[in-house]
């Protein structure tokens, strides 16, 4: 093994350490968070005392493992480094979830060499499950492969989506699932976008699809879709469609969103 196929390594299983731990500690923790929240840029969009710990636990993990490299993540904007390394974490992807007690929380934990997106974790905690990738080494649930499905057209094509916090937003993205929804088998909104995208690696769902997600919403998920020999389209602008759908009917998804999409709708791919 060469020293940098050992580097990515090490990187690699850091990223599921950390994931691990911290989908540990948000679990554990979350009977005392609930009881703290606050809201940001809707009322709709809540953050809870364990969105900001965690956060903290990971950044000062990476800190004390990995002096140098940078951290950007959801609650604590970005911490520069001077390695080439970027960790991109959310501490918890699908806060109305944990709010409330339903299972589809995670974390989220990618690694970045050079701008490029190596390995990423995403940890599921209310169910002990671990999804994690390595650049060009496969996707995997804890110990199982993951691959893509393949079903055989749109109208056998279960779908994930998610909404925005916005109102005009949402109003925007309710108007293309009323679209969509007679030409597939049916659609899903879990809440959680990168379980969302992990669900799409491990066959749960044929495809999912969002406008406005964050880079920290998606990074590590992405990689996985991708190594599970998913179609992963990643947003160009802020604004932009992230997009991730089985091969067998991306072309053809994608085709079928771009018709519902309201040309008045300033969005970019
Ligand atoms: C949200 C979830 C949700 C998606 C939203 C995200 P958060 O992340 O991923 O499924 O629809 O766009 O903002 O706020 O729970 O970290």
């Amino acid at each position: 093994m060469s020293s940098e196929e050992q580097d990515l390594g090490e990187l690699s299983d850091l990223a599921r350490e950390v994931a691990t731990r911290a989908g540990e500690l948000v679990r554990i923790g979350r009977a005392e968070a609930i009881g703290d929240i606050g809201t940001k840029s809707s009322v709709s969009d809540v953050v809870t005392a364990m969105d900001t710990a965690c956060e903290r636990f990971l950044i000062e993990t990476l800190a004390e493992r990995r002096p140098g490299d940078a951290v950007y993540g959801e609650e604590h904007g970005r911490h520069a480094g001077s390695t080439g390394v970027r960790w991109i974490v959310d501490p918890i992807d699908g806060t109305v979830n944990y709010l409330y007690g339903l299972g589809d929380y995670a974390v989220s934990v990618a690694v970045e060499v050079d701008g490029v997106v190596v390995a990423g974790a995403v940890s599921r905690p209310s169910s002990g499950e671990l999804f994690h990738a390595r650049r060009g080494h496969g996707a995997y649930l804890d110990d199982r492969r993951l691959h893509t499905s393949a079903p055989t057209g749109l109208d056998v094509t279960l779908v994930g989506t998610g909404f925005g916090y916005d109102a005009t937003r949402r109003t925007q993205q309710g108007t293309v699932v009323l679209g969509l929804l007679h030409r597939i088998r049916d659609i899903r909104r879990m809440g959680s976008a990168a379980l969302d995208i992990c669900y799409v690696a491990d066959g749960r769902l044929d495809a999912f699809y969002e406008w406005g997600l964050h880079l920290w919403d998606y990074a590590a998920a992405a990689l996985i879709a991708a190594e599970a020999g998913v179609d992963v389209r990643r947003p160009t602008t802020e604004e932009g469609l992230f997009y991730v759908a089985a091969p067998t009917i991306s072309a053809a998804l994608l085709a079928e969103l771009e018709s519902v999409i309201d040309p008045q709708w300033n969005v970019a791919r």
